[in-house]
């Protein structure tokens, strides 16, 4: 059998071939995948450890926590702390930015993490992935105190990105802007191992992945775009279409950088919810990145998500990603050129 390659491999040979990977930033993916090890692991035990269930506290979002929202997101936090590679970090699950304490040395890097993606499958054994996105500090930040403005980069900036899913498998995605590679975690040998490179997501796709529940809530082009697909061989597409939504955005994207799709938390008509639900930073942006470094597209309706200049740390973004042909469309339609 091949002997497999290693992230730690596919790492050096990023900073040797690619020139994609100074040594700190191949430090830190290395430090966050070790830590989406032991998170994989914390979810793996789930009942018999107790880390299942509710806390009673919400997040800045105003989101009931989950025990291993919090567990997650303290590993994650620990894990990066001394190594010397990060000015600060920031998460779905911290208020503002943890910012690497005095008696420690800092480095280069922002990370920006969702420790937990999927929370509400946690205590129903479902799919739950951690996202996480590498920005470089701006110039000047190792004078001074990292503020949260200096995570307020369009998500094009980002150096790399990344998930990990807590699934049959446990698999780490990955990309440092030269394509998207997974690496599926050996258990006995404790490793994570290069399963799939250059991850590419086909054009043309007969599945989409929506929560149907808010469809009066739409806009009427994504009403229109979404009643397409569901009229299928009796309406303008001609063709059927299937349907799959996991409650997870890692599990749903998984399935689209494995094999096609469009997936979609569209813009929303009540007040408050016009940017739907997913967070720019920590979703929005590393997803993006990893879907177009796949060849897919993704989009808010109005433009590229990765040109998207953010505001504040948590604002939501709308989305829709996935195959082209599909993201295309919407587009036409959001911009009204396709007649009705
Ligand atoms: P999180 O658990 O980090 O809050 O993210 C959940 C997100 C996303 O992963 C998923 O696609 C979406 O919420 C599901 O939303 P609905 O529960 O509204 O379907
Ligand atoms: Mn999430
Ligand atoms: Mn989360």
């Amino acid at each position: 059998m091949t002997k497999r390659k290693t992230l730690t491999q596919f790492l050096v040979e990023q900073q040797r071939l690619e020139k994609a990977m100074p040594a700190q930033l191949r430090l830190l993916i290395e430090v966050v995948a070790r830590a989406c090890k032991v998170i994989g692991h914390t979810v793996n035990k789930g009942a018999i450890s107790g880390v299942l269930g509710s806390l009673d506290q919400e997040n800045v979002q105003g989101e009931v926590q989950k025990k291993l929202d919090v567990i997650s997101n303290d590993i994650l936090l620990e894990a990066n702390e001394w190594g010397g590679h990060l000015a600060a970090m920031a998460s779905e699950e911290m208020d503002t930015l943890h910012p690497i304490p005095n008696r420690l040395p800092k480095g280069e890097y922002l990370l920006v993490y969702d420790p937990i993606d999927g929370s509400s499958n946690i205590d129903v054994n479902g799919i739950v992935g951690t996202i996480f996105s590498v920005l470089k500090a701006p110039p000047g930040t190792e004078g001074r105190d990292v503020t949260e403005a200096d995570f307020l980069q369009p998500g094009r900036e980002q150096v790399a990105a990344g998930y990990a899913i807590y699934g049959p498998q446990t698999v780490l995605v990955l990309t440092v802007g030269t394509g998207v590679y997974a690496f599926s975690l050996d258990r006995e040998m404790g490793s994570w191992v290069l399963t799939s490179e250059k991850l590419t997501i086909p054009a043309r796709t007969d599945e989409f992945a929506v929560n149907m529940a808010n469809e009066r809530h739409w806009n009427e082009p994504t009403r229109r775009y979404i009643g397409e697909l569901m009229a299928g061989t009796d309406g303008p597409r001609g063709r059927d279409f299937n349907m799959r939504w996991m409650g997870s955005m890692v599990g749903d994207v998984h399935r689209i950088l494995t094999k096609g799709g469009v997936f979609l938390y569209p813009a929303d008509t009540r007040p408050g919810k016009e940017n739907g639900k997913l967070r720019l930073m920590y979703e929005g942006n590393p997803i993006a990145f990893l879907i177009e470094q796949a060849g897919g597209k993704a989009f808010n309706g109005t433009c590229r998500i990765l040109d998207i200049e953010p505001q504040e740390l948590h604002q939501r973004v709308p989305i829709i990603l996935g195959s082209s042909e599909e993201v295309d469309r919407l587009d036409e339609m959001l911009k009204d050129r396709v007649a009705a």
